[in-house]
């Protein structure tokens, strides 16, 4: 949300929807009980109600100050595990306007920290990025907004400026924590999950080009 301090955008949408916002010192004090997975640039982030990105954009900040941290002597490092933080962020909303105020949070933290402009190659690459990971779309129903299931790129840095995605359905991927301890532990992720399809290995022009 633009406002960060504005928790509630009207009476009705509370009623209708539940919206209300978190304030910033709780969820700073939520994120420190996972404080760990949010300063790891590889740990993946699904907020099922993400709103305008209350949770998704600070967990993102952590991401990129654990980039900075490790790699900020590197450019070339630097802007691409930046780019691969935030392909560990994802996020469904239900209403539109949340969704794009959500996208458009997570792509200013990104610029801001690259310090790059909107036509930036980087930008357009972040663009490509968020319009696949922050959904709008029933996250109980599973469906997108046009009722179709809702799916997730799992995305890879493979060094080197290159980078992998695979598709998988949602609700596949809600699946892999309960075949966890059981039987089919024995299996490869593979046997039992098959991404919906899987992409050529990609450049950030690539990706910012909508090869993504
Ligand atoms: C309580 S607000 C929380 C927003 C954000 N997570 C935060 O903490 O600031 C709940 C959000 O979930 C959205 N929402 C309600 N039902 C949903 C559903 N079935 N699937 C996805 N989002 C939903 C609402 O539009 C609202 O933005």
């Amino acid at each position: 949300m633009s406002d960060p301090e504005r928790l509630v955008k009207s009476r009705q949408r509370v009623a209708d929807h539940g919206e209300v916002f978190t304030p910033r010192w709780l969820v700073d004090d939520m994120l420190d009980l996972v404080k760990a997975e949010t300063e790891r640039i590889d740990s993946r982030f699904l907020e099922p109600a993400c709103g305008s990105g209350n949770f998704l954009v600070p967990i993102l900040e952590r991401k990129l100050a654990a980039v900075e941290a490790k790699y900020g002597r590197s450019d070339f490092e630097r802007r691409h595990y930046a780019l691969f933080g935030l392909m560990c962020v994802y996020g469904i909303e239900l209403l539109a306007d949340n969704a794009a105020e959500c996208r458009e949070n997570l792509a200013g933290t990104f610029a801001r920290y690259l310090d790059v402009s909107a036509v930036d190659v980087w930008s357009k690459a972040a663009a490509g990025v968020l319009a696949a990971n922050i959904v709008q779309g029933d996250a109980l129903a599973m469906t997108d907004a046009s009722g179709e299931p809702i799916t997730f790129p799992e995305w890879g840095y493979l060094g080197k400026g290159k980078y992998q995605r695979r598709d998988f359905h949602f609700e596949n991927l809600t699946q892999r924590a309960s075949v966890q301890g059981t039987l089919f532990d024995a299996f490869e992720e593979h046997e039992i999950f098959t991404p919906v399809r899987s992409y050529p290995v990609m450049s950030v022009a690539e990706i910012a080009g909508g090869a993504a």
